[in-house]
């Protein structure tokens, strides 16, 4: 039987460390989806589509990595696309109490679903994508935090802001 994780996170853009997880994640389960989920707590600098569109464009692995969107209960969508598990990276002590709270509910919802989290890796243990959004927004360079398309992109974004 396959094993398939999905991989939710707002992406908003997808960083290095991302992909860190995404490849890690590839050596523990056979499929990974990674899903563009609806935080509701945060405001988005790229719309849905452009967001699937550079996770797709930076996936080097495209065979074992299918890549989605859902705006409804992460559980529903988990069960729905016949995985079992929740994967997601935990950075530094920050990100603790809030992944422990979503594990808690997201468990609660669904008993057959389990979380399971991977350490990032040092180099992006201090990186997000709010302090990337932050830096090339002020002009700051962010290469080698995120794939070279998602620099552009932010670029073009920002250049964009700063024109209207
Ligand atoms: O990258 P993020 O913003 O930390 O990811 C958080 C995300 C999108 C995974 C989380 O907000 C989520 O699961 N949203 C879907 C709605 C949901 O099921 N929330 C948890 C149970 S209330």
């Amino acid at each position: 039987m396959k094993t398939v994780a999905v991989y939710p996170g707002s992406f908003d853009p997808i960083t290095n460390g991302h992909l860190d997880i995404i490849r890690r994640g590839l050596r523990i389960f056979d499929e990974l989806i990674v899903l563009v989920a609806y935080n509701p707590n945060k405001q988005y600098l790229f719309s849905i589509e452009e967001r699937v569109e550079m996770i797709k464009e930076t996936i080097e692995e495209k065979e074992r990595v299918h890549v989605d969107a859902s705006c409804g209960l992460l559980v529903n969508y988990v069960k729905k696309s016949g995985a079992t598990i929740i994967l997601r990276g935990l950075r530094a002590v920050s990100d603790f109490e809030y992944e422990f709270q979503m594990a808690l509910i997201n468990r609660r919802l669904d008993r057959e679903v389990e979380t399971v989290y991977l350490m990032t890796g040092y180099k992006w243990f201090y990186t997000s994508s709010q302090i990337i959004k932050e830096a090339a927004s002020l002009g700051g360079s962010v290469k080698g935090l995120v794939p070279d398309i998602v620099c552009e992109k932010l670029r073009e974004k920002y250049m964009i802001g700063r024109k209207g």
